[in-house]
């Protein structure tokens, strides 16, 4: 694999202006909107394999959130990365699954009210294990070269609560790279992905939900979301829902499931994309309970 650091630079002022123009036509262009079929394919089939998502990176093998964990899911065959990104107090966007660095981190306090500077300076690999001192909290995007340099897709979520002006803010970043064929957005709040439906139409969007809606496909249409990313236990209690949003065109994604048990479970339901701790040990149950897929 190329080495991913070198690829590592900061966004120049005169590009960003140009492709802040650019996501803006983009962002205007009528009748422009994002598809189930398009990045995730098509739309499974029960017992057909589902795509693999790395969640945080491969943290079976590395610190979650990391450059390291997004390298190590990308060399175990994962289709998908899934990173968690929050913003710094000076409106930065790092990747980091906490409200706090305190978990994942040498240092503590909230990741809202500490400036990109001061996020910086903090070893996040350390607590995971001594091989991995010094690896940072990465900018958004150095993990956008990540994908530039894999070719692969990512579920990207965002944390908290996004203004359409804090979604365009990242936007830049993405058309820059010429990645936005390869993001999928996600979220917990409906908020955030009314935001992010206003800044960044043509990307499609995911709303996550612990407990699935009565009406799947009418919450899924409202938020005008490709799929809906649930838990398996919220399958159980809806086992008609994958049809209802598959009948509909629409996807459904499930999380964070880590046995044999609940994949060969969730591959019965027909479900699209599983997203793991285990990555690699996916992929490799994949291959030899659908071989040749
Ligand atoms: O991909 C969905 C899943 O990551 C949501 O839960 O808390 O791990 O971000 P969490
Ligand atoms: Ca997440």
């Amino acid at each position: 694999m190329a080495d991913l650091r070198a690829h590592r630079h900061r966004l120049p002022a005169t590009a960003a202006a140009v492709t802040t123009a650019v996501a803006l036509v983009f962002s205007l262009l009528p009748g422009m909107t994002a598809h189930a079929t398009g990045v995730i394919g098509p739309l499974r089939a029960p017992g057909e394999p589902a795509f693999i998502a790395a969640h945080r990176g491969d943290r079976a093998s590395a610190p979650e959130n990391t450059v390291a964990a997004f390298e190590a899911a990308v060399s175990g065959g994962s289709d998908f990365l899934e990173a968690d990104v929050r913003r710094t107090a000076d409106g930065r966007a790092v990747v980091i699954h906490d409200a706090t660095v305190d978990r994942t981190t040498n240092g503590s306090g909230a990741v809202a009210a500490l400036t990109l500077d001061e996020i910086r300076s903090l070893d996040a690999g350390s607590w995971y294990a001594p091989g991995f001192a010094g690896e940072p909290v990465p900018l958004f995007e150095e993990f956008l070269d990540v994908l530039v340099v894999a070719d692969v897709p990512a579920l990207v979520e965002l944390k908290g609560e996004w203004s359409a002006d804090e979604v365009a803010s990242i936007m830049d970043g993405i058309y820059f790279r010429g990645v936005q064929n390869l993001i999928v957005f996600a979220s917990f709040s409906p908020r955030t992905v009314t935001a992010l439906r206003d800044a960044a139409p043509t990307i499609p969007r995911v709303l996550i939900r612990r407990v699935l809606p009565l009406d799947p496909v009418r919450v899924a249409k409202r938020y005008d979301a490709v799929a809906l990313m649930t838990r398996a236990s919220a399958l159980q209690k809806s086992p008609d829902a994958v049809a209802r949003m598959h009948d509909a065109g629409l996807g459904v994604l499930l999380y964070t499931l880590n046995s044999e048990q609940r994949w060969g479970e969730a591959l019965a339901y027909g479900v699209d994309g599983i997203v793991t701790d285990k990555p690699s040990a996916l992929d490799a149950w994949i291959a030899q309970t659908a071989p040749g897929t």
